[in-house]
């Protein structure tokens, strides 16, 4: 009997609606990975930016425990805020921390660049690397884990060359010593 009754129209808010509402859904997912601006590092910006760092350090090193680490970075962004580095981080459509990237106007030393793993391959890491250009004094020098092979083949496709070899000053690990020069 209770099957025969009409069922009154179903009416999902926006987000969690069935087939109908899924141009919706995909709009939302491609402004989500859609840039807004990149701009410095502020304060409250802080919990997000260590959240992304964590969590793109920890799908490519997964044998570290990075969420250990989060007082190391946020030590190390206060002592590059104090040295006059800039810290630029990028911001979707959402509103959502995509990435930072911090760079030395002084030198081009580029200490640190992350994106969040759902924003890796989306072309933020390059937005925030041509921010950093813009920063830089002509060249832009970095060292990077030489098994870290996505961020290698990342710094190759952005015209980085290899200019030395080192060692990660905490893991012992081999790194590679690259550098772009602004083109003259
Ligand atoms: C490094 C990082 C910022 C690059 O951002 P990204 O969005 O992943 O970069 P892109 O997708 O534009 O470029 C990565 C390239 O490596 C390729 N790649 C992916 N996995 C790879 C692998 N295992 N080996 C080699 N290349 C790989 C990708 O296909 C891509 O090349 P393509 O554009 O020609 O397809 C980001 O991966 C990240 O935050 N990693 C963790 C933190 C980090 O390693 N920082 C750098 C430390 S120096």
């Amino acid at each position: 009997m209770r099957d025969s009754l009409p069922r009154p129209p179903v009416r999902f808010p926006p987000g969690i609606a069935g087939k109908r509402r899924k141009p919706w859904l995909r709009r939302q997912a491609i402004l989500r990975r859609t840039l807004r601006e990149i701009v410095d590092l502020a304060p409250a910006h802080l919990p997000e930016v260590v959240d992304l760092w964590v969590a793109s350090w920890a799908r490519t090193m997964p044998e570290i425990d990075f969420e250990a680490r989060r007082p190391w970075l946020v030590g190390r962004l206060a002592e590059l805020a104090a040295a006059d580095v800039r810290r630029r981080v990028a911001f979707s459509e959402t509103g959502e921390a995509m990435g930072f990237v911090t760079l030395d106007p002084a030198n081009g030393w580029l200490d640190q660049i992350a994106v969040g793993p759902d924003f890796w391959g989306c072309g933020v890491a390059e937005r925030l690397l041509d921010d950093a250009r813009a920063i830089a004094p002509g060249r832009i020098g970095l060292d990077v884990n030489a098994d870290n092979s996505r961020a290698v083949a990342f710094y190759e496709k952005q015209g980085f060359v290899k200019v030395g070899t080192g060692a990660n000053p905490r893991s012992g690990l081999p790194t590679l010593i690259l550098e772009w020069r602004r083109p003259t």
